[in-house]
C-alpha cells in the first residue's frame, strides 16, 4: 500500500468511525431520553384517567400537555445564564383545573373569546349559548374545549415531538350547530419553537374561533407580576368594548393611545393611565387588529423581560389577537410555586378572530362550512436577549 492510499484509508476509517459514533450517539439519545413521554396526572369526576405527556427538544426546552382541555401545563426554557425556568401559569393538581381554572393553558373553542348575548343567528336561525358571562357567552360556554377530554396521539417528526390532539364536538354542544371535528397539533421544534396548528371540519354550517390560553411570565418567578415585560403587538388599530367588553364595532387607531405598542413598550408604562377602554377592561383586555392580514403568517407580538433575558415572539395567520394582562387574577388561586397567583401574575396574547364576530357584519367571517376545512397556526418562538 502507497502512502497515499494508506492516509486515505485510514481516513475513512476515521470518517466511518465518526459516523458510527454519531449514529450511536442518537440512537441512545433517542432510547434514553425520549422525546415525548408521558405519566399520570389525575382522574376526573367521571373517572376517566388524565395523562401528561412531555415533549422535549435537544436545547433544555420542555412543554408538557394533558388531555384534559388540551392545557399546557409548563413550559420550561433556558435564561440568558442558562438556567431553565417555567414560563406559563397553571396548577399542580389536576382538581383545580377541573374546578377553578381561568382557562390556564387551555384550548378554547368552539368560539374564543365573547359573543354578546349568548346568542347570534345563522341563516335565519336563532342559537342561544350558555350565559357564562353576565350576559354574554365566553370562551365556548360552560363546558368548552378546555373543560373536555382530548384524545392525544404522540408523533416524532423530522421537525420535532409533537401531540395530535382530537376531539369531536357533537351537533348543539353548548347551542353550537353542526358535528365539529376539531385536532390540534403541538410541534416543539429544536429552534425553540412552539408550533400550534388547529383544524376543523363541519357536517353543517357553524362558527368557529380557536385559540390557546396560555398565561406568560417570562421571568419564571410567579410570585413577581407582568407589567416589567417589554411588549411590542404589530397591530395599527385595536377594538374598543362596551362595558361588558363585547366590541362596539368601531376601530380606533393605536396612535396616542395607551394601546400603542407598534414599538416595544413596558406592560406597566401606561397601564394605569386614566382611559376609558383600559378603565372597561379594568387593564389591557382588548382584540389588536393586526397588520398585514392578507399576508398570512408573520410576526404578531414580541415579548421581552430583559432581567431573565427571554424573548417570546408570536408568529400567526390568524387577523387579531387579545392581549389580556391578568387583571382578574386576584391572589386566590394556588400557583405551581407555592403561594397564589396576585394580579397581573400572567399575560396572555391569544391569537384569533375579532369577538363577536358572528354578530357584527363588518367583522372578517367565522363562517364554517360543511365541506370546507378550518385551518390556522400560530407559533410562539422563544430566544434569548442579544444587547
Ligand atoms: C379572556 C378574556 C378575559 C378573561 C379571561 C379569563 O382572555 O378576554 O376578559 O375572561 O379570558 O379570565
Amino acid at each position: 500500500m502507497s502512502l497515499n492510499s494508506f492516509i486515505s484509508f485510514k481516513h475513512s476509517l476515521y470518517a466511518l468511525s465518526g459516523i458510527f459514533i454519531l449514529m450511536l450517539y442518537s440512537c441512545l439519545q433517542k432510547n434514553l431520553f425520549p422525546k415525548v413521554e408521558s405519566s399520570y396526572f389525575g382522574t376526573t369526576d367521571d373517572g376517566i384517567e388524565i395523562q401528561e405527556y412531555s415533549l422535549k427538544n435537544n436545547h433544555g426546552m420542555v412543554v408538557k400537555v394533558i388531555s384534559f382541555g388540551g392545557i399546557i401545563t409548563s413550559l420550561e426554557i433556558p435564561d440568558d445564564k442558562g438556567a431553565i425556568g417555567d414560563v406559563v401559569l397553571g396548577f399542580n393538581e389536576l382538581k383545580d383545573y377541573l374546578e377553578r381554572s381561568p382557562y390556564f393553558g387551555a384550548l378554547v373553542g368552539r368560539y374564543g373569546n365573547r359573543i354578546a348575548n349568548a346568542s347570534f343567528e345563522l341563516e335565519g336561525v336563532t342559537y342561544d349559548l350558555e350565559a357564562n358571562d353576565g350576559v354574554n357567552h365566553l370562551h365556548g360556554g360552560l363546558k368548552g374545549f378546555d373543560k373536555v377530554v382530548w384524545e392525544i396521539e404522540p408523533k416524532e417528526t423530522q421537525q420535532g415531538p409533537s401531540l395530535i390532539l382530537s376531539y369531536t364536538s357533537p351537533d348543539m354542544e353548548e347551542g353550537y350547530p353542526g358535528n365539529l371535528s376539531v385536532e390540534v397539533v403541538y410541534l416543539l421544534t429544536d429552534q425553540n419553537e412552539l408550533k400550534v396548528s388547529y383544524s376543523a371540519t363541519t357536517d353543517k354550517k357553524t362558527v368557529v374561533n380557536l385559540t390557546l390560553h396560555s398565561y406568560f411570565n417570562l421571568s419564571a418567578d410567579f410570585s413577581k407580576d407582568i407589567l416589567d415585560h417589554r411588549v411590542q403587538i404589530l397591530a395599527d388599530q385595536f377594538l374598543p368594548v362596551n362595558n361588558t367588553l363585547i366590541p362596539t364595532g368601531d376601530f380606533s387607531s393605536v396612535k396616542g393611545t395607551p394601546f400603542d405598542f407598534l414599538s416595544e413598550k413596558s406592560i406597566g408604562k401606561e397601564i394605569e393611565n386614566v382611559d376609558e377602554q383600559l378603565n372597561r377592561g379594568m387593564g389591557y383586555d382588548h382584540c389588536f387588529v393586526l397588520n398585514d392580514s392578507n399576508k398570512g403568517m408573520r410576526l404578531a407580538a414580541k415579548v421581552v423581560h430583559s432581567e431573565s433575558g427571554r424573548v417570546m415572539e408570536v408568529f400567526t395567520d390568524q387577523p387579531a389577537i387579545q392581549f389580556y394582562t391578568g387583571n382578574f387574577l386576584d391572589g386566590t388561586l394556588p400557583s405551581k410555586q407555592g403561594g397564589f397567583y396576585q394580579h397581573r401574575t400572567g399575560f396572555c396574547l391569544e391569537t384569533q378572530h375579532y369577538p363577536d364576530s358572528p354578530n357584527q357584519k363588518n367583522f372578517p367571517s367565522t363562517i364554517l362550512n360543511s365541506g370546507e376545512h378550518y385551518q390556522t397556526q400560530t407559533i410562539y418562538k422563544f430566544s434569548i436577549l442579544k444587547e
